[in-house]
């Protein structure tokens, strides 16, 4: 029996998926009882605020009654049917209501059940459409390092998580990275203005490197999720990337998983870019909030008469469109829009960003604040001025982590790279957030940090 198997009591069958982590920060997490709105209790009673919606998932808050009613409801008339056999109402109203609120240009939606099957689902729909118009020749997937989109093989492949990559890629189709346009740490003599420009030239010459004829889609994250920390770029690189694609015949594909669903104050992020719209998005997380495993590729209606004409997407599962999780997901979105969460998301995150500034400016160790609407991260240094990182060993957001868990308070986090390019925290509580709760999450995460640097200091560890 390993350590971390003694320290949660496993049974010798069975146990919590702790098990299959060796992280020892991950050792003592509480046991989750029941959550509301932006609260979640644990079975000691301890009551935590839900300052990152899960990973970035709980869109809508805990609780949602009526999103309990749609499911209840649902679940009695048929909670699963075959999309082989059967229509089902709830898909149609689903991908009819999602399509509308994506805009123009992304009139279909393939509902799977969740964002790294969204990104299989994308990269084929892709392939196929390509090879239906006689591009069989095009397959590559260029993304961006760091960026993420998913833990499946095929999803792997696009994803330029290093750790994965060496351990996996003997078993994925590894595609080209360009860099991601970084804004805060930056190489040396570069601007943001100027990096984001150097990182669009890279596409491009990757593109022609590569051969333009065999190069399929680029995948990125038009506000990044937790691999970049929040990540938004010069709007001129959204302009760039977009004009290459089309010089080079390269579909556009915004993995949206983390920015979609309203988290950025619209329902795509996409919409923040209107000169770079995306040719596929994807979405899963905030699409069902956290009540049912659910995720979505969105298409154009041409590419998809195109696939379908041509024989059929050759691609599906089990649970792609079932009802129950359509159901869910309805209820899910029609809360967000009768409620404007969108509307309160942009209102918000201005009050956020408010916020996490002042505590930048009174605390030594946090060196950036980045991201869009409830979208946000905080960058954490070990000094302020030279930004520099601190060594791989503290695994400083996993101790973060546990001193926010110790004062009620819920962040997320998972160091990219094993922190070569930094390292963060996300700061994404769920759209229904009010002021008053985002003053105390606010209030935790400054005492939190006061918490880390007093034990760093105690150490002698910082300056
Ligand atoms: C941007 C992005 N894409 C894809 C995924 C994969 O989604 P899932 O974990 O639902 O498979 C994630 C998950 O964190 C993500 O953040």
């Amino acid at each position: 029996m390993n350590d971390l198997a003694s320290a949660k009591g496993a049974a010798a069958h069975g146990g919590s998926i702790q098990l299959f982590y060796a992280r020892s920060a991950a050792r003592n997490r509480p046991t989750v009882d029941r959550a509301e709105g932006i609260y979640v209790w644990d079975t000691a009673g301890r009551r935590y605020i839900d300052a990152c919606s899960g990973p970035v998932v709980s869109n809508i808050g805990h609780g949602n009654p009526r999103v309990l009613e749609a499911m209840v409801a649902q679940a009695k008339k048929v909670a699963y049917a075959s999309r082989a056999l059967f229509e089902n109402q709830p898909n149609i109203d689903l991908a009819g209501l999602v399509t509308r609120l994506a805009g123009p240009g992304l009139e279909r939606a393939f509902f799977v059940s969740g964002g790294s099957e969204a990104t299989e689902a994308a990269i084929k729909l892709a392939r196929q459409y390509a090879v239906t118009r006689g591009e069989a020749g095009r397959w590559k997937v260029i993304a961006r390092d760091p960026g993420y989109h998913g833990a499946t093989l095929g999803a792997l492949g696009v994803t330029g998580d290093p750790d994965s990559r060496r351990l996996f890629g003997v078993q994925a189709r590894l595609m080209p990275l360009v860099p991601a346009p970084f804004t805060y740490r930056l190489p040396p003599n570069h601007t943001a203005d100027s990096y984001a420009r150097h990182c669009a030239a890279e596409l491009d010459a990757v593109i022609r490197r590569e051969g333009a004829d065999t190069v399929l889609a680029f995948i990125m994250e038009p506000v990044g999720g937790l691999a970049t920390g929040a990540l938004v770029a010069p709007d001129h690189y959204y302009r760039a990337i977009r004009e290459i694609c089309d010089r080079r015949g390269v579909l556009l594909i915004f993995d949206e998983v983390m920015s979609g669903a309203g988290r950025t104050g619209t329902f795509l992020a996409a919409e923040h870019w209107p000169a770079a719209r995306p040719d596929l998005v994807t979405l899963a997380k905030g699409i069902s909030a956290g009540y049912t495993p659910l995720g979505a590729v969105l298409a154009p209606a041409k590419m998809v008469e195109a696939v379908a004409g041509a024989g059929g997407f050759l691609h599906g599962h089990t649970y792609s469109a079932n009802p129950l999780s359509c159901a869910i997901a309805l209820a899910v979105v029609r809360e967000m829009v009768e409620r404007d969460l969108m509307g309160n998301a942009a209102r918000m995150g201005v009050v956020l960003r408010q916020r996490l500034a002042a505590i930048k400016a009174r605390s030594g160790i946090l060196g950036d604040v980045r991201g869009m609407g409830l979208l946000q991260a905080i960058e954490i240094v070990s000094d302020q001025e030279t930004k520099a990182i601190f060594p791989a060993e503290r695994q400083a957001v996993y101790r973060i982590i546990e001193l926010g868990i110790e004062r009620g308070l819920l962040l997320y986090s998972r160091r990219t790279a094993n922190g070569k390019y930094g390292e963060w925290l996300m700061v994404c509580p769920p759209l229904i957030v009010t002021e008053a709760e985002i003053d105390e999450i606010a209030r935790l995460i400054e005492e939190t940090l006061a918490a880390y640097e007093a034990e760093l200091r105690k150490e002698g560890a910082l300056r």
